[in-house]
């Protein structure tokens, strides 16, 4: 009798305390901890920080991963410092000028033209003015004046560091060289294989002048 008792009180309390259970609402939480987060949140506003919110701002001086530190500054000055001391830190390689030209006529050929004569699509069609030569007499075209232009721009040319990474914007500017050369009825850059072809110790690490592991992933 006792036992029947003590199984009717306990089914009667599980009853009571699963029965009335409304599936619209969300349940009774008897450790809230397990699923409320108890961390900031990452942009929530807290007074507690310095700035205000969880996520803080980069130590200052940091350089995103693939970003190559630029030097130079965005003036007059800075363009004319990288025209007489920037220079090319990649071999002139044929893949690497094969890769400029392909971008270059991605990217510059519109405006500039294929040739670099200033004979873009967009010039043939009245829709941009104002585009120079490479050959141009009153400008001076150096590999480090180019590749400053392409960083920061040059009045109406924009910028293109959001669409080429550092290697891409020196194998554009190793293209732009050649194209001057051709305007001017100069001679080309002379090809590394063409150097090391033509040393007779040859031995120059060849190895070590090849650009391809530089990763490609910059893009900022
Ligand atoms: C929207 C048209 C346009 C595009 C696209 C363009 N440029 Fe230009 N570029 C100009 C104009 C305009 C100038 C002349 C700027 C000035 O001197 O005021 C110029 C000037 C230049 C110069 C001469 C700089 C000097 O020192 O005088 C170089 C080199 C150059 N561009 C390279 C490039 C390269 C490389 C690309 C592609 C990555 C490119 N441009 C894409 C419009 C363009």
């Amino acid at each position: 009798m006792k036992r029947f008792i003590y199984s009717t009180v306990f089914v009667l309390v599980a009853l009571s305390l699963t029965g009335c259970f409304d599936q619209s609402k969300p349940n009774y939480q008897f450790m809230p901890d397990m699923y409320e987060p108890v961390s900031y949140e990452t942009y929530g506003e807290y007074g507690i920080f310095p700035n205000g919110q969880e996520a803080m701002l980069p130590a200052e001086g940091s350089i995103p991963r693939g970003w190559m530190p630029y030097e130079f500054e965005n003036s007059t000055a800075g363009l004319e410092l990288a025209k007489t001391t920037l220079n090319n830190p990649h071999p002139v390689t044929q893949k690497n000028l094969d890769t400029g030209k392909e971008l270059y006529e991605i990217y510059c050929a519109v405006c500039h033209g294929d040739k670099g004569d200033g004979q873009g699509i967009l010039v043939k069609r009245e829709k941009f003015l104002g585009i120079p030569s490479y050959a141009d007499p009153v400008r001076v075209i150096t590999e480090g004046g180019i590749y400053h232009v392409q960083m920061y721009g040059l009045n109406s040319m924009g910028s293109y560091t959001s669409q080429t990474n550092e290697l891409e914007r020196w194998q554009i500017t190793m293209h732009v060289q050649n194209l001057t050369a051709a305007l001017k009825g100069e001679a080309p850059l002379t090809l590394v294989e063409a150097i090391i072809d033509a040393d007779v110790a040859g031995d120059h690490g060849i190895e070590d002048m090849d650009s391809e592991g530089l990763d490609n992933d910059e893009g900022h």
